[in-house]
Order: C-alpha cells, then structure tokens, then sequence
C-alpha cells in the first residue's frame, strides 16, 4: 500500500490529536503534533522570561531560536512520540494553562512559523506522517494526499479541554478554558502568517456528535479509497 500524507487541521480542542495518533497507530504511520512544538518554544520564551503579561521581548525571541532544538522521542507504553526541548522532556509543562495563553501570540511571529515548518516537512518527506496543526494543509503539506478539516462548537471543545486538564490535576474554572479557546482561535484564525483557514481540498468533518471509533472509520475509509 501507497504511504502518503494525511493533514488534520482544525480549531483549539477538536479532538484532532487523539484521532491522529489512533489514526498513525492504526495505519503504521508517525504522528507529529506540531501544536507541541509550538508549545516548547512558548516554554522556552516564559522560560526565559521573554513573555509574560505585559511584555513581549519578540525580537530576542527571535535571535534566540537557533538556541531551541525541538526533538520528538517515541514512548513505548504510551505508543505515540513525546516533545523535548533541548533534551528536556517537557510533555507536561507545555500542557499547562499558562503556555496555552501565550502559545497563539508566539505561533504569530513568521520566523518561529519558518523554523518550526522546515523540521515539519523534514520529518513527513518520507510520507507516511499524519501530522496535526493548524497550516498543516495550507502550508506544510499543500499537496498532502489528504486533508482533514476538524470542527466542533466551542462549548463542546471547551468541556473536552477543561475534562482533559482536570484529568491531569490541573486546578482551573472552566469559563478560564472557554475564554483560551476561543481567544486562541480569534488569533490563530485571523493573524497575518498562515492563519487558520480550511485547506482547498480539505474534508470537513464536524465530531461535536461523533465517536473517536466513527471517526476514525470514516478517515480510514477515506485513506482506503486513495492508497
Ligand atoms: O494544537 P494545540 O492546541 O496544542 O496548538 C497550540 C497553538 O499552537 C495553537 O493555538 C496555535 O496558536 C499554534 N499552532 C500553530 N500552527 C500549528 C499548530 C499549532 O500556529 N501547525
């Protein structure tokens, strides 16, 4: 069977990156969750202390990303490849609240987007990738053999967040999730640099009311029909 490339794109919290990875498992590919490696260089920028509530030092920023090696390490017993940030697994500290308020500011700046989409098409040049994001469609793979365009309401993927950062003992209100959801998607959706569109081509599919297990059968009807 013919490997190709399957991009998923779609808003904050649709769901895209758990049916990725059971969509990679499935099929032999590799995921890529490219939201996480724009969440290792937002770390590395509050690391830093180069944004935080009233500032944003976005010129050292950029000086500084040939400082940022982003690596993706598989994990056996979890079954999918997990984030490190210049050798430091960083899986849990990119989930948290506080990067996910100033990942969409930082996925702004054209020369993070430059860096990040170079190593993203290194990695898919083989095919057989399934990578999520945001351009992914658009930019990284434009020719991608398919395209997904997840959607879902707000309310919807807010609950899903705020169950999942329950889950990982995070302490928030959920009218906090509500509130980065939808102002990550306000930013993602309308910033100058690749800003969240649905691909040409792309095939929307709406999981407010799906299974993980509908899903994935329709993609994998959809993969079937092409390799
Ligand atoms: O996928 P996730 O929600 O973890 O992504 C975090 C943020 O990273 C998004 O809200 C967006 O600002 C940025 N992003 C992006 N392009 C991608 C993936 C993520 O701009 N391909």
């Amino acid at each position: 069977m013919n490997k190709i490339v399957i991009a998923i794109d779609g808003f904050s919290s649709t769901g895209k990156s758990t049916i990725a990875k059971q969509l990679a498992k499935q099929l032999n590919y590799i995921y890529v969750d490219t939201g996480a490696m724009y969440r290792a260089v937002t770390y590395f920028a509050l690391e830093n202390n180069l944004i935080g509530e009233d500032f944003f030092h976005s010129e050292t920023l950029i000086k500084k990303l040939d400082d940022i090696h982003i690596t993706f390490k598989f994990n056996e017993a979890l079954g999918f490849a997990e984030v490190y940030l210049n050798g430091e697994h960083i899986e849990k500290e990119i989930r948290t609240l506080r990067v996910s308020q100033y990942v969409s500011p930082v996925a702004t700046i054209s020369e993070v987007r430059q860096k990040l989409v170079e190593q993203q098409q290194l990695m898919g040049k083989d095919k057989g990738i399934v990578m999520d994001g945001r351009d992914i469609g658009t930019v990284v793979f434009p020719d991608a053999e398919l395209k997904i365009f997840m959607t879902a309401s707000a309310k919807t993927r807010a609950q899903r967040r705020y169950k999942e950062l329950l889950e990982r003992g995070h302490n928030l209100s959920y009218e906090d999730v509500l509130e980065n959801v939808t102002t990550r998607d306000r930013i993602d959706s309308t910033r100058k640099d690749s800003p969240l569109v649905k691909a040409e081509g792309a095939i929307e599919i709406d999981n407010s009311d799906l299974t993980i297990e509908e899903q994935l059968d329709s993609i994998i009807k959809l993969v079937n029909a092409i390799t």
